[in-house]
């Protein structure tokens, strides 16, 4: 910890991991009366990984994006993990994270469904301002733990997958120029899983909800940094549906040829999806210093959460 508060923070570095089994479509055939070409159609997916558990997952992650950062493991003081399936009620799985990684700083979890890792990432640059200096924020989810391998519906979408940040002090204002977190508990119905249970989902509340939600959070943070759509260089959307992101792009006038997509291959890994596909972006070679890009992530609660951050990680 720092005593001088008030500082900026920026992402550093990026991490993900994704269990080996792959899952494709065909796969499902053989569980559900599904086809191939109907998933592909209706959400873009192709084929998903599932295994490993939401800790095993976070950790390889996490492991990524600090030896990609160049850091000192004991330097990090805090470790956020987003993730709506933990591997146990108690304790939070970000404490079995920490001694997987062998992290001495405080740890916990944090619940935003799909929007959990933008959420996460906001709270680390507040964190960062009251005196911290790094923290890791992971999104980490086992979805296909708490997914109904009999119901078509949700079968086709869910998987398991992790994505891991650096975020540290910096000199100046920080990356992150504008944000806005949100939730509408009137529609916790439209998606829930209780305990013990699996997960139940009204896909057209959602996929509805999810465009209005997505606009609203995309406008309010741009508004917040003072910018407008055309000035975003790339866009990290949850990856629940490309049909989402198609029609949230259409009413944000943003080219949907400015998104980075990984669903083909990963699924709905709810907190996970927006790192994965942050990193697909880097690795890609598509995110350079100084690039504007748009996180925007929404799930079930139904949370919704943007930030416009400017790339300056390495
Ligand atoms: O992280 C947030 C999590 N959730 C989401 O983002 C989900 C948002 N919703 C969606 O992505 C879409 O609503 C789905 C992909 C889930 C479904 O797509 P849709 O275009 O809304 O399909 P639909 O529910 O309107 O179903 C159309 C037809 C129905 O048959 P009938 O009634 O027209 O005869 C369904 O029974 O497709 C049928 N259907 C399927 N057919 C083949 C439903 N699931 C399947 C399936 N394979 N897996």
């Amino acid at each position: 910890m720092s005593s001088s508060a008030k500082s900026g923070a920026r992402m550093l570095s990026l991490g993900t991991a994704l269990p080996e089994r792959v899952v494709s479509n065909k796969d499902l055939e053989e569980m559900v009366n599904t086809s191939h070409d109907w998933i592909v159609e209706r959400s873009g997916i192709h084929e998903r990984r599932v295994g490993g558990s939401t800790a095993g997952l976070a950790a390889d992650a996490g492991k990524i994006a600090i030896e990609r950062g160049g850091i000192d493991p004991s330097s990090i003081d805090l470790l956020i993990l987003a993730t709506t399936s933990p591997d146990r009620q108690v304790p939070a799985t970000a404490s079995t994270v920490q001694e997987l990684l062998g992290l001495h700083c405080g740890a916990m979890d944090l619940n935003a469904a799909c929007s959990g890792f933008v959420y996460g990432l906001i709270a680390a640059h507040g964190f960062i301002q009251m005196g911290h200096n790094r923290i890791l924020v992971i999104g980490s989810e086992t979805l296909s733990r708490i997914t109904d391998w009999t119901d078509r519906s949700t079968c086709i979408l869910f998987a398991d997958g992790a994505g891991a940040a650096v975020v540290e002090r910096t000199e100046g204002r920080g990356d992150l120029h504008g944000w806005h977190v949100d939730s509408n508990g009137a529609l916790e119905e439209a998606l829930f899983c209780d305990f013990d249970g699996k997960i139940q989902m009204n896909g057209h509340a959602i996929f509805k909800n999810a465009v209005l939600a997505m606009e609203n959070a995309a406008q309010k943070s741009l508004s917040m940094a003072n910018l407008t759509p055309d000035d975003i260089d790339l866009v990290v959307p949850h990856q629940a549906n490309v049909r989402i992101v198609e029609a949230s792009c259409k009413r944000l006038g943003i080219p949907y040829e400015k998104t980075s997509m990984v669903i083909h291959r990963t699924g709905n890994t709810s907190s996970a999806s927006i790192p994965l596909a942050l990193e697909d972006a880097w690795a890609e070679g598509r995110v350079s210093k100084g690039d504007n890009i748009l996180l925007v992530g929404f799930g079930a609660g139904m949370t919704s959460a943007a930030a416009v951050i400017t790339w300056d990680g390495v």
